[in-house]
């Protein structure tokens, strides 16, 4: 067990800031951090996949939900704050590899994973629910992949949502920052099913106990043979081309921005170096 498990009983466990909670052959993983909008800290990646790994092993889980803490956010994503601890591009690399890793490994999981998002599901909130099998939405959810501002590109999502939401939907969402309220994410395939937001969890829990009583071997396989298309050369060069954009001026601009809750002033290409 890891040191960073900090609490333990035979229905419920804490890593980090994930709160998992078993009932019967479905588990609810909350991200636990609503002062920050869930955003997701340098340890959170880590702490998903040993969660995840745990799960899968415990002989009793069939179905995990994945839901957000507190009434405003599934999750905003990768903590800003955070970007600037990263001093070298080795660090950067490793980061943005842990990144991937995590959205890998839910995608390739055995178990059915449902994202029952509450509320903004931005940055890598939303590439998460990317890389959930089905995604349920209050009607008070919210989606966007709003990297640019940051001089960042969302690494696992410009890999993904181009087959689920389309190319010129992604570019939108990804150059302009669109967001998307529950109703148009449902409309691109976004999302799956709306629901009025006090219902959020009973209807993913129906979803799970529907999914729960059918075969896991046929779960895994068909999970495999439909997120089959993009291969680990792509997630690879994802992970390079981030590392150098978390490197640049336009990303340490995008950040001190957030920081100082003001808009970000990009430089024109030319003017760069
Ligand atoms: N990383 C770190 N902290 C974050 C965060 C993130 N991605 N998103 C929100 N927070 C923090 C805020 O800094 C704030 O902290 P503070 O109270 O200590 O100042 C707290 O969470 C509440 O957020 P706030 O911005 O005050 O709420 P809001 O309702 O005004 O705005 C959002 C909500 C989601 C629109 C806004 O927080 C936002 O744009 N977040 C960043 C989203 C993003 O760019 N995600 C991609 C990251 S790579």
């Amino acid at each position: 067990m890891s040191d960073k498990t900090v609490a333990s009983s035979a229905e419920s466990f804490e890593i980090g800031d994930l709160r998992i909670t078993l009932s019967g052959v479905i588990a609810l993983l909350k991200m636990n951090r609503p002062e920050k909008l869930n955003a997701m800290g340098s340890r959170f990646w880590g702490d998903m996949r040993e969660a995840l790994a745990r799960l899968e092993n415990d002989g009793r889980t069939r179905v995990l939900v994945i839901t957000g803490s507190g009434d405003k956010a599934f999750s905003a994503g990768g903590d800003i704050a955070s970007f600037g601890e990263m001093k070298t591009m080795t660090q950067r690399r490793e980061y943005q590899a842990n990144v991937m890793d995590t959205f890998i490994a839910l995608e390739n999981s055995r178990l059915p994973v449902i994202a029952a998002v509450n509320g903004y599901a931005l940055g890598g909130g939303c590439e998460l629910t990317l890389a959930c099998d089905v995604v349920i939405a209050s009607d008070r959810a919210v989606f966007g992949m709003p990297e640019s501002a940051l001089g960042l590109v969302p690494g696992f999502g410009v890999l993904r949502a181009p087959s689920v939401i389309g190319r010129q939907m992604t570019k939108m969402m990804v150059m302009a920052g669109e967001r998307l309220d529950a109703h148009q994410a449902l409309q691109c395939g976004l999302v799956q099913r709306v629901v009025v937001h006090e219902q959020l969890m009973s209807e993913a829990r129906n979803m799970a106990t529907k999914i729960a009583e059918n075969s896991p071997l046929a779960h895994a396989v068909g999970k495999k043979l439909i997120n089959r298309g993009i291969d680990r050369a792509e997630f690879d060069y994802s992970v390079e081309a981030l590392t150098v954009l978390q490197s640049s001026e336009d990303a340490a601009e995008g950040v001190r921005a957030f920081l100082e809750k003001r808009k970000p002033q990009f430089p024109d290409p030319g003017a760069a170096s």
